[in-house]
């Protein structure tokens, strides 16, 4: 027998004794006991879960709560900076703020661009978008918008992975058809990938089927993480990665080893809710690999080349000609700059809270806006009456607001400046420093506005951004009126 099963004898055995003497009390509290294990273990186990289970309604068998709510994210709502309204189609963000069609000229972003609503229109959503239908895409796009966990993996094993889809995900098998498969996919054109999945994220993607615990699977976040860890950006928000970077580094940091259940509460949301390259020029990819703040990600896109050794860009723009980047939903990014993430708080805290249903305690598979829902969501920690709460937020989104009003005023004065110094003869190779301060200012801009919580997950960092993003859009005017004709 190993020395650790008989210490577990040992324990055993004391645990065994202690109990028998407590006998009495334990009678006493019987029935609370079976209360809270039944609160602990709410599966009735009526549908066999494996790996390969794809459809919610079947582990909807056996956690029927946790799928009713997962089912509301039909339900559409509109707080004054979230949600998408509350009738018909999403609301377009361009008819919303018409700046944004000169900031992004050129790139699909100005065809299409709505706001963001419930989970179970991800896929939806993406097959009707006209950045899609009038543009081609790559089956990458589907990295974030269905439950694709399974897709992968048989596509892996389609091009010779080895092993059997039924596989744990944690083996070794299983990870290599899912970045096979994951490869493979995004290498496909959208309209071919698309045929391969059927539902919008699902159970699969977060949790264990044999035991239930929570679990990362998109490979975009397993292959940026590992590359964060290696970093030497702090990580205060990420104990389990300042933790694995003290030991001895042999095997890459692995969050389903390695992450706390309280980070994993944040991380499988940041599977999805963060920056990405997503594009036919190379893989899928979470820009990690110098750190998660704004100028960090900056400099690891200014250090990527395509394959044939062009610097990265989204896009050029149409009217100055410049190669600028289009920043997307960084919530994961921003969240971990602030306050909260720095205190511990998870995603899931705020934007599935638990809910009590009898003895069971239920975390809200209905993520929404958390201003929907403040009791649950916020007073739980904070002890203020709901209207100082709510009152709160917005005066970090109304200030957010106005600023990041500005500096899109003033990228867009230096697009129409650049625009006519163009006109007037002047050069591109001459307009290159130029370019460099549209690229960050537009950068910056979008940063804060393509995330989706109007300044509230980090306010001060929202703020510096959006500060900067004035003064490279000014220094750029500036330095056009000084440039010689
Ligand atoms: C301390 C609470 C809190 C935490 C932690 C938090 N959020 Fe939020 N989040 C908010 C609030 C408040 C808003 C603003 C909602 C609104 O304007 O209606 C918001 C907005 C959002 C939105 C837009 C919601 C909408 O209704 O349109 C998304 C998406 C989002 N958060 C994702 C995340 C992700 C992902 C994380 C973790 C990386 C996270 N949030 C962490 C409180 C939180
Ligand atoms: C598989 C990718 C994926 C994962 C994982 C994911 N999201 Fe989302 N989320 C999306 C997409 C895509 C949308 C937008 C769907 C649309 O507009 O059709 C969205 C929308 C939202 C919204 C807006 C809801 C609304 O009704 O307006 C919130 C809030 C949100 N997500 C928070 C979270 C939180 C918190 C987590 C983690 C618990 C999370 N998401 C996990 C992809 C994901
Ligand atoms: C890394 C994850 C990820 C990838 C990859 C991704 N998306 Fe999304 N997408 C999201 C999240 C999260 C949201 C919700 C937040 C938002 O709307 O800002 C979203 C929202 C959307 C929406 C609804 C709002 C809008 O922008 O009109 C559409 C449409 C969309 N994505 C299309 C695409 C297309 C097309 C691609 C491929 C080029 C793509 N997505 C790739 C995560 C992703
Ligand atoms: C985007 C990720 C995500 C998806 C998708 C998801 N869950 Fe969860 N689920 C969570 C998080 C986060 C928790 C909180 C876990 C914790 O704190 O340990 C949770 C908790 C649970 C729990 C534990 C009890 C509880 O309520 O806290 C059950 C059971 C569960 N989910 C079932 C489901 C089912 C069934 C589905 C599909 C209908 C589903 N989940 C889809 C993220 C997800
Ligand atoms: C799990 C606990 C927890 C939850 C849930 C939570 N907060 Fe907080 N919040 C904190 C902590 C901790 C701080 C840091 C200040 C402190 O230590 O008191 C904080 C700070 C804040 C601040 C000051 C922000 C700043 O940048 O200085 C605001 C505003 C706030 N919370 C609002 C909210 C709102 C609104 C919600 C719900 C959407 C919420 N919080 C949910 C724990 C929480």
């Amino acid at each position: 027998m190993s020395a650790p099963s008989r210490r577990l004898m040992l324990l055993g055995l004391v645990a065994a004794l202690v109990a028998l003497a407590t006998f009495g009390t334990f009678a006493l509290y019987g029935n609370i006991a079976d209360r809270k294990a039944e609160a602990k273990l709410p599966n009735f186990n009526l549908a066999k879960l494996t790996e390969t289970t794809v459809d919610a309604a079947e582990w909807g068998k056996n956690f029927p709560r946790q799928f009713d709510s997962y089912k509301r994210t039909t339900e559409k709502y509109s707080t004054k900076y979230g949600g998408a309204g509350s009738e018909g189609m999403p609301k377009s963000r361009l008819e919303e703020d018409p700046r944004l069609k000169q900031i992004f000229d050129g790139y699909a972003f100005a065809i299409d661009f709505n706001l963001r609503q419930g989970h179970a229109y991800m896929l939806d959503d993406q097959r009707i978008t006209k950045r899609v239908t009038e543009r081609p895409q790559s089956g990458a796009c589907l990295h974030c918008h269905a439950s694709n966990i399974v897709a992968y993996r048989q596509a892996g094993l389609d091009a010779g992975a080895p092993g059997k889809a039924e596989e744990p995900f944690d083996s070794v098998h299983a990870r290599a058809q899912l970045m096979k498969g994951f490869e493979n996919i995004g290498k496909m054109s959208y309209a071919e990938a698309t045929k391969l999945v059927t539902h919008p994220v699902s159970c699969i993607d977060c949790h264990d089927p044999a035991s239930m615990a929570l679990r990362v699977t998109r490979p975009g976040f397993l292959n940026g993480i590992v590359a964060l860890a290696k970093s030497d950006a702090p990580t205060p928000h990420l104990p389990s990665i300042e933790k694995w970077r003290r030991g001895d580094r042999q095997q890459p940091y692995e969050p389903n080893r390695d992450a706390s259940r309280q980070e994993l509460r944040s991380m499988v949301c940041g599977q999805c809710h963060v920056e990405y390259y997503c594009g036919s020029k190379m893989t899928l990819t979470f820009p990690w690999e110098r750190g998660l703040k704004v100028e960090q990600i900056e400099e690891t896109w200014n250090q990527t080349q395509f394959p044939d050794g062009h610097r990265f860009f989204d896009w050029k723009h149409a009217k100055t000609g410049a190669e600028v980047l289009k920043a997307q939903h960084p919530e994961f990014e921003m969240w971990s700059q602030g306050i909260h993430a720095r205190s511990g708080v998870s995603c899931a805290d705020c934007h599935m809270p638990y809910v009590r249903e009898g003895a069971m305690k239920v975390s809200s598979h209905h993520v929404r806006s958390p201003l929907l829902d403040v009791s649950r969501s916020c007073q739980t920690c904070h002890r203020f009456p709901e209207e100082e709460l709510l009152a709160r937020v917005m005066v970090i989104q109304d200030r957010t607001r106005a600023l990041m009003n500005r500096a899109e005023d003033a990228l867009t004065q230096l697009i129409e400046d650049i625009e006519a110094k163009k006109k007037a003869g002047l050069s591109d190779d001459t307009l290159v420093p130029i370019f460099e301060l549209q690229r960050k200012a537009q950068w910056r801009v979008d940063f804060v506005n393509a995330e989706n919580s109007m300044g509230f997950h980090a306010p001060q960092e929202a703020a510096r951004i959006l500060g900067e993003a004035i003064d490279y859009s000014r220094q750029g005017q500036v330095a056009l009126e000084r440039i010689k004709q």
